[in-house]
């Protein structure tokens, strides 16, 4: 009988898949989709601390569902990407009161949770319960646009079809889940971006990439555009204690819920905010931060006022400011400006 496509895979996971990842140990519906979210955009070895650290604070879907969002985000604090984490903290609350605290089974209901897309959906189902889903994430992507050469762009919908199509058409009945995590593992050691380890490849015979003799033009890359750039200037308030004031910043859109410093569109309106006489005004070098859709290059403008209790125009009556000293204990997340930018503040003192 001739060897399948997951035959194959599955083969070669036995001598050499990853079985030591944290989460593949005691691989629970909770402790897989906390991975997967985490994964999603962000590489194995860096998510390893964090996930760890996650597990210890969050160990069950309840101790998440119960956390303060300050909390959670506090743990994702570097990962980027914080929608992952409110969609994270969101789904558990929903799963607390809509299905008893038990994270769903079926593929329906936990596609329709926050954060969770056809492929995490069947990652989870898979992994944990070893229900026979497709999963198509970066890595399997490229292993069936290589195999199947599959001309386009996997962002357009035409290309995405054909894919899952293919993704579908491999899908065993059976060993799902080690089927599931080999066609990661296959993506992220042989079948790489670039320098694909084809000679070590247990579907080299059938690949169609390999045959045609240049696997790396496969997936075509995302059509160039060239993003958006912003302005903006962050007021970094200091009092006479050397406390500086930040500002939470709305539950939605860039470093949402996250800590950071005011934001203003020009020096002019930043000054304009603080309603006490400044006694020192320094600008620190421009900070550039690239979001997915658009590149932020942030001015500094660092005020030092006498008052310890100083305000600007938006402190005074919102909750969601505090005086925060540079170098000491934080409880809730910080953007990744304010962090780099409070670090600059305390190197130079
Ligand atoms: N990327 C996404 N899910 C993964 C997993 N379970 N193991 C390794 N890398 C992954």
């Amino acid at each position: 009988m001739v060897e399948s496509f997951a035959d194959k895979v599955l083969k070669w996971f036995a001598h050499s898949g990853r079985t030591h990842l944290p989460w593949q140990q005691n691989p629970t519906p909770y402790r897989v989709w906390v991975s997967e979210i985490m994964l999603q955009q962000t590489q194995v070895t860096t998510v390893i601390p964090y996930y760890q650290r996650f597990m210890h604070s969050f160990p069950d879907l309840l101790s998440l569902a119960n956390a303060s969002s300050d909390a959670v985000l506090k743990h994702w604090e570097g990962l980027g990407y914080y929608t992952r984490a409110r969609n994270l903290h969101k789904a558990a609350q929903l799963v607390r009161d809509q299905y008893a605290g038990e994270f769903p089974t079926s593929l329906a209901e936990v596609e329709a949770l926050p954060g969770i897309g056809r492929s995490t959906a069947g990652a989870i189902l898979s992994l944990a319960c070893n229900q026979a889903h497709a999963i198509l994430d970066g890595n399997v992507k490229r292993v069936l646009a290589r195999f199947h050469a599959v001309e386009g762009y996997p962002g357009q919908a035409a290309v995405q079809k054909q894919l899952w199509a293919y993704a579908e058409q491999h899908v065993p009945a059976e060993r799902n889940a080690a089927y599931t995590q080999a066609m990661m593992d296959l993506g992220a050691t042989l079948c790489t971006r670039s320098n694909p380890a084809c000679l070590l490849c247990p579907i080299q015979t059938g690949c169609q990439a390999f045959k045609l003799g240049n696997p790396e033009a496969y997936p075509a890359p995302r059509p160039a555009k060239d993003l958006p750039e912003k302005q903006a200037v962050a007021l970094l308030l200091r009092n006479a204690e050397g406390e500086i004031a930040l500002e939470k910043r709305p539950p939605t859109g860039i470093w949402g819920g996250l800590w950071s410093f005011p934001e203003f569109p020009d020096e002019q309106t930043a000054l304009a905010a603080v309603t006490t006489k400044p006694v020192a005004i320094a600008t620190l070098p421009i900070l550039t931060h690239g979001f997915s859709h658009f590149t932020l290059h942030l001015k500094p403008l660092l005020v030092d006022v006498q008052d310890l209790h100083a305000a600007i125009d938006r402190i005074m009556d919102r909750d969601s400011w505090l005086w925060y000293k540079a170098g000491t204990e934080f409880s809730g997340g910080l953007s990744s400006a304010a962090q780099r930018l409070l670090k600059h503040l305390t190197e130079e003192v």
